[in-house]
Parts: C-alpha cells; sequence; structure tokens
C-alpha cells in the first residue's frame, strides 16, 4: 500500500538515508524508531513530500507518489510542535485547513472527531490556554478533519506524560483501527514503539535495522545495535515485557 524504495538523502555530502526500502500494509501502525540525528524526521518528511529525496521512490497504493505535490498527495502530518495558530482558537485551528475544501467532511463529522478526542470544552480556548495533551488533540483533530490518506505523527508524544500519554496512545490506536488509517509516528521510545505499534522500523545512521513485529524485534533482533537500542533502554517494567511477550521475555 505504501512502498519506498531505495530512498536515499544527503545533506551536504553527509548521508542522511541510504537505500531505504518498506512496505506498509492498509491501516498499520508503524513506528520509526532510532537514536537522535538518525534520519527519522528526514525520512517522515520525504514521505509527506515536505523534503525532496536524492534518489528512490513512493508507491501509494500502486500509484508512483514521488514527484506529486505535498498537497495533493493527500497525507497529513502533525509536526511535533503542533504548529498550531496561537491567535486562533480551539475550534478554528481544527477547522483552518478546510476552508477551501468545504466538501471534504460534513458538520456532523467534524463534531465526531471532537467528541472523539473530548475537545468539546475547550473548543472557544485560545491555544494558549489549552494543557500539553489538549493542544496535541486538537492537532490531531485538525489533522483528522482533513481525512488524509496516511497520518504521520513526529514524536507525537513525547511532550506528555502519565495518564495523558496513554490516553493519546490508546486514541492514536483507535483511530488507526476504526477509520483504518494508515499511521506512521516517529519516536525515540523504544517502549512506545513496542507498545504502540504494528511493526517497528528501527534506523541507524540512515539505515534498516530491522523492521518486524515488536514480538520479533523482541525475540530475534537483527545486531547488536537493536539488542542494545532496544533491551538496555528499555524501561518497560518486567511485569509490562511479560504481558506483552509472555514470561520467557520478562
Ligand atoms: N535541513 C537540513 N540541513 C542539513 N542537515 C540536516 C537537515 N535536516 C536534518 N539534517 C541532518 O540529518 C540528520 C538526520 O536528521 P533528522 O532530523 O532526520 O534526525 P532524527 O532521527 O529525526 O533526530 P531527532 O530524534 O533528534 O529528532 C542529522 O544529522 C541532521 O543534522
Ligand atoms: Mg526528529
Amino acid at each position: 500500500m505504501l512502498k519506498l524504495q531505495n530512498i536515499s538523502k544527503r545533506y551536504n555530502e553527509k548521508v542522511v538515508l541510504e537505500n531505504i526500502n518498506l512496505e506498509i500494509e492498509l491501516g498499520e501502525i508503524v513506528s520509526l524508531l532510532g537514536p537522535s540525528g538518525s534520519g527519522k524526521t528526514t525520512l517522515l518528511n520525504i514521505i509527506l513530500g515536505l523534503t525532496k529525496m536524492d534518489q528512490g521512490s513512493i508507491l501509494f497504493n500502486g500509484h508512483d507518489v514521488s514527484y506529486v505535490a505535498m498537497k495533493n498527495r493527500g497525507f497529513n502530518i502533525v509536526f511535533q510542535d503542533y504548529a498550531l495558530f496561537p491567535h486562533l482558537n480551539a475550534y478554528d485551528n481544527i477547522v483552518y485547513g478546510l476552508k477551501n475544501k468545504k466538501n471534504l467532511v460534513s458538520e456532523q463529522e467534524i463534531r465526531e472527531y471532537i467528541e472523539f478526542l473530548e475537545l468539546k470544552p475547550h473548543l472557544k480556548k485560545k491555544i494558549g490556554e489549552l494543557s500539553g495533551g489538549q493542544k496535541q488533540r486538537v492537532a490531531l483533530a485538525r489533522t483528522l478533519v482533513m481525512k488524509p490518506k496516511l497520518l504521520l505523527l513526529d514524536e507525537p508524544l513525547s511532550a506528555l506524560d502519565g495518564v495523558i500519554k496513554e490516553s493519546i496512545k490508546e486514541r492514536i490506536q483507535l483511530i488507526a483501527r476504526e477509520f483504518k488509517l494508515t499511521t506512521i509516528i516517529v519516536t525515540h521510545d523504544p517502549e512506545e514503539a513496542l507498545t504502540l505499534s504494528d511493526k517497528i522500523l528501527i534506523i541507524q545512521n540512515g539505515g534498516i535495522s530491522q523492521f518486524g513485529t515488536p514480538q520479533q524485534i523482541i525475540q530475534q533482533p537483527s545486531n547488536e545495535f537493536v539488542k542494545e537500542f532496544i533491551l538496555k533502554q528499555l524501561h518497560i517494567k518486567r511485569q509490562n515485557i511479560y504481558q506483552l511477550f509472555g514470561e520467557q521475555y520478562a
């Protein structure tokens, strides 16, 4: 459904991504996981159409979209800093992108997204009057009303903690399932990737270390880097690992 072929990117002679090949199925949640500077945001922006690749192609549902402009790809992103408009209230932020696309979504659907993300009590508030989790939900709603064919999220949970983080995580999963929306999430947190996604792409130095289900990555890490990165940095409590993957991995 989304197929990346031989994608490479350099910045001033520095190789940032090299020969990335990847296939993502409809409705799948895929995490891009890797250390800082490994090329995660660059890959996400290339898929979105914001950053130009030097080489390679992107196929979406069998169509080559490599040279299709960002606005015509029909993909949508929630940036790490949310990029909300501070002078508008929450509601006006949510519907901002619909200005010239009145028929894209009905009033009823907009209301459903708002209810689903529990934003009704906050619609009149300015962005500065919202908490981090509320801003995150506004940013998600603003993206979802555009009915993206592919949802891209750059570190959607990193500014959140505890209960809010869990609730946004659940909502992302619900959205992907309910709307059969293929979702790619950037994260540098192994626990987040393992608990949130159907598959994980581990990037290191611009190349793919491993692509597989959380179970595959825990059970058969492809190299020492994956082992180190996942297992040593993993702050999941043993209890959680047990619940996720069975006794032998706890
Ligand atoms: N516009 C740019 N010009 C020059 N170099 C860039 C540019 N954007 C990214 N880079 C470089 O490309 C590499 C990958 O950057 P990228 O932002 O994709 O990493 P990342 O994996 O998202 O890191 P982080 O976890 O810190 O967000 C880094 O070495 C970065 O310095
Ligand atoms: Mg990044």
